[in-house]
């Protein structure tokens, strides 16, 4: 079964067209990354999949579940980590994410076992008493991505998780999203960072002006570019030229 699939995903803002009949589909255990530039369409897309836009048209399954008429059990399914992390700004690193694991139903001794790991790993030990508001930009992103993998969710998905924040950390971050698809569980993530999508990505989803320009596994696009620079062939896919192997 395809862990995720978007069916004509349409939104439009008054005569905008944000994202215009997108379909795809992931396969279970795989990484996606949709990749565009500002206000190509990616935060839309991700956001009516994980259900806080209701799509003009077009719906998302996710697991088989379907998110405009299920929404309470698709968003069970899910990890998110949105554009604006959506921190509560008066708790603390810690409290956030307690505060988020018991919402989920997470058990206590579990939860802080987890908290207590994630907060290690992504070296923010020494955060965990400051309120959200008082961390920096990427300390805020690294909780919040804490936060999305908090109660391993089958699905996650990641609106530029590598976004303000610095080398070690990102590496951190890219290895975690790694070791998550290798155990059966997929992420969907949107970047315009061509490291992450060089990285990580096994498919790759090109976006501009709401449209689908590319869609295809890693290898393909890689062999389309051949000896041409990815900066190249990606600007023109953006531009909606076909681009010939
Ligand atoms: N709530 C909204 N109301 C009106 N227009 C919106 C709204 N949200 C997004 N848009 C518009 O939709 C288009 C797509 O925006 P979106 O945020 O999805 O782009 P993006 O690909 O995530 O860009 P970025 O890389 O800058 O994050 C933009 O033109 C944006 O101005
Ligand atoms: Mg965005």
């Amino acid at each position: 079964m395809a862990a995720i699939e978007a069916i004509s995903l349409t939104k439009k803002f008054g005569d905008l067209v944000a994202v215009n009949n997108l379909s795809f589909s992931v396969e279970e255990g795989s990484i996606f990354g949709l990749l565009g530039p500002n206000g190509a369409g990616k935060t839309t897309t991700l956001r009516m999949i994980y259900g806080v836009l209701k799509p003009t048209s077009g719906t998302a399954r996710v697991l088989g579940v379907d998110v405009v008429h299920n929404p309470t059990k698709a968003k069970s399914l899910m990890g998110v980590l949105p554009e604006e992390t959506g921190l509560y700004p008066r708790l603390t690193a810690e409290e956030n994410l307690i505060y988020f694991g018991k919402l989920r139903g997470m058990e206590d001794w579990r939860l802080r076992k987890r908290v207590a790991e994630l907060l290690e790993l992504l070296n923010l030990t020494d955060k965990k008493y400051v309120i959200a508001d008082k961390l920096s930009r990427g300390q805020r992103q690294k909780v919040a991505f804490a936060r999305a993998i908090l109660d391993e969710p089958p699905v996650l998905l990641l609106d530029e998780p590598t976004l303000g924040v610095d080398v070690m950390s990102a590496r951190e971050i890219r290895k975690m999203i790694e070791e998550y698809a290798t155990t059966g569980k997929t992420v969907v993530l949107s970047t315009h960072n061509m490291w992450d999508v060089e990285r990580l990505c096994d498919y790759i989803g090109i976006i501009s002006e709401g449209k689908l320009r590319y869609l295809g596994k890693k290898e393909d696009l890689e062999k389309l570019i051949g000896e041409k620079e990815f900066e190249d062939v990606f600007v023109r896919l953006v531009k909606g030229d076909v681009v010939e192997s």
